[in-house]
């Protein structure tokens, strides 16, 4: 700006040398010459010799090291700027606070020192959840980042694979949900010991799912809604998980019987919607901390073992869509947290006396089966020809537990007044399968 009044000044000051002076008052040439003065003063120098049409200088290039808090903050700043210009979709103009050298202040960072450490604040955290930024990599990034504990990026469109974080020590959540990453399981997982939260569902992951996977320390795991595939690792059950989500996938063979193992921990799976085979496994029974057990739409055959029963904290049961038979154990219905109790779709052929009162109650769904004086079943061929094909689930009559007695029968929906319908309560692993946008 104050280049170009001074070329304005200049070529004032020339023309009025130029032309005939005699009309002028005298002090308008002083006036012209006390301000090209104080505009040389002012400019800093240099400028007023530019030929008319050169560009001012260019800005600085970038701030320095020196300018940075630490060294690791200028690399992490490297970093950022790097993957910056990759992004190829940044709806909400996150990515024009990324610039200068404080990258702590940066939308969607935060820095803490790293354990070890001494008043050292680097990048301990990146939070990009419904950013709606899009890029074709993660790699170069997050690995990137070695001192980084949490990165939550759900509703992103980030593609390509999970990059390699072996490197990322303190790292203990990790939320990929509902991007566009492809590829196997990321593997390179696997050896981070601290990780207690993997969320991956909502991706386009395929391939098996190693026993790693399961070895994890991982209080939460979610793997719904990709297009993982294979038997489930025989090893399932070693996992310390509370809330565990397989469902949308195409995993097929049986639900290992390690399961049991589990049953210190476990308190919500979902195998649903799969193509899961097999005989339906006593040892689910042995869960005694599930609250919600999904299996429903597989190819699951069999009876429903006795040790169902055990169930004492189900809310949800849900087993439809499958190829179960025989008879819907009373002790399954008089299970005492029961709300939800889902058999349509099966080859049932009877139910305990239990079982009507929850029918009424529309706490169990039973429709589409072959029992033979409810409403709303398959029609009789259907059933023959089902029931006509060999059975070889062995009868599952071992009860691992002292079962409940009628008297404790529905007591928690017994406690609610008649009329008020009974209301299913949030759960974790439902929720991560129906809200895709569902954050931690
Ligand atoms: C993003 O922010 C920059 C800098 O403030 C601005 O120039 C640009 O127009 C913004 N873009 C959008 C899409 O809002
Ligand atoms: C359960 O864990 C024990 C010991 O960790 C192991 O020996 C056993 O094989 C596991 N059970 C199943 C069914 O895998
Ligand atoms: C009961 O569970 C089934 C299967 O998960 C579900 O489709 C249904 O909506 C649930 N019913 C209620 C009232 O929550």
């Amino acid at each position: 700006m104050r280049i170009i009044n001074l070329l304005l000044l200049l070529l004032s000051a020339l023309l009025l040398a130029v032309l005939p002076t005699s009309q002028e008052p005298v002090g308008a040439a002083d006036d012209v010459s006390i301000g090209i003065g104080i505009g040389i003063g002012g400019g800093g120098g240099g400028g007023g010799n530019a030929p008319p049409g050169r560009c001012p200088p260019p800005p600085p290039a970038g701030p320095r090291p020196s300018d940075f808090v630490n060294v690791l903050q200028y690399n992490a700043y490297k970093v950022i700027q790097r993957f910056k210009s990759t992004i190829t979709c940044d709806p909400k103009n996150v990515t024009r606070t990324w610039t200068g050298p404080r990258p702590c202040g940066y939308t969607g960072f935060r820095c803490d020192t790293p354990p070890g450490l001494t008043d050292t604040p680097t990048i301990a955290s990146v939070d990009f959840n419904g950013f709606g930024l899009a890029a074709p990599t993660l790699s170069g990034f997050l690995d990137g980042l070695p001192d980084l504990a949490i990165f939550h990026a759900n509703s992103n469109g980030f593609a390509g694979t999970v990059p390699c974080l072996t490197g990322l020590r303190f790292l203990y959540e990790l939320d990929f949900s509902n991007n566009r990453l492809s590829g196997r399981f990321p593997y390179e997982l696997l050896p981070l010991r601290n990780l207690l939260f993997l969320d991956v569902r909502y991706n386009s992951l395929a391939g098996a799912v190693p026993p790693g996977a399961f070895l994890l320390g991982v209080d939460v795991l979610f793997l719904n809604n990709n297009g993982f595939s294979q038997p489930l690792p025989a090893n399932l059950g070693a996992s310390p998980v509370k809330y565990l989500t397989l469902a949308n996938n195409l995993f097929t063979g049986p639900i290992p019987p390690s399961i049991c193992n589990a049953s210190n921990t476990l308190i919500e799976v979902l195998f649903l919607n799969n193509r899961l085979s097999g005989c339906l496994p006593y040892e689910v029974g042995l869960l005694r901390k599930a609250t919600v057990f999904d299996a429903g739409s597989n190819q699951i055959t069999g009876p429903i073992p006795l040790s169902f029963g055990c169930l004492g904290k189900v809310e949800q049961l849900n087993l439809a869509g499958n190829l179960l038979y025989g008879e819907v154990p009373d002790s399954v219905c008089r299970l005492p947290s029961l709300l939800n109790l889902t058999l349509s779709e099966n080859y049932f052929t009877s139910v305990g006396a239990s079982c009507y009162g929850l029918i009424k109650k529309k706490t169990l769904n039973i429709r589409r089966n072959c029992v033979p004086g409810l409403p709303g079943q398959r029609p009789g061929w259907e059933c023959a020809q089902f029931l006509a094909k060999p059975k070889c689930c062995p009868p599952s009559t071992y009860i691992p537990c002292a079962l409940h007695g009628p008297e404790e029968a529905g007591s928690r929906a017994a406690g609610l007044p008649e009329e008020e319908e009974t209301r299913t309560p949030p759960s974790v692993a439902y929720t991560a399968i129906h809200d895709p946008h569902g954050k931690k």
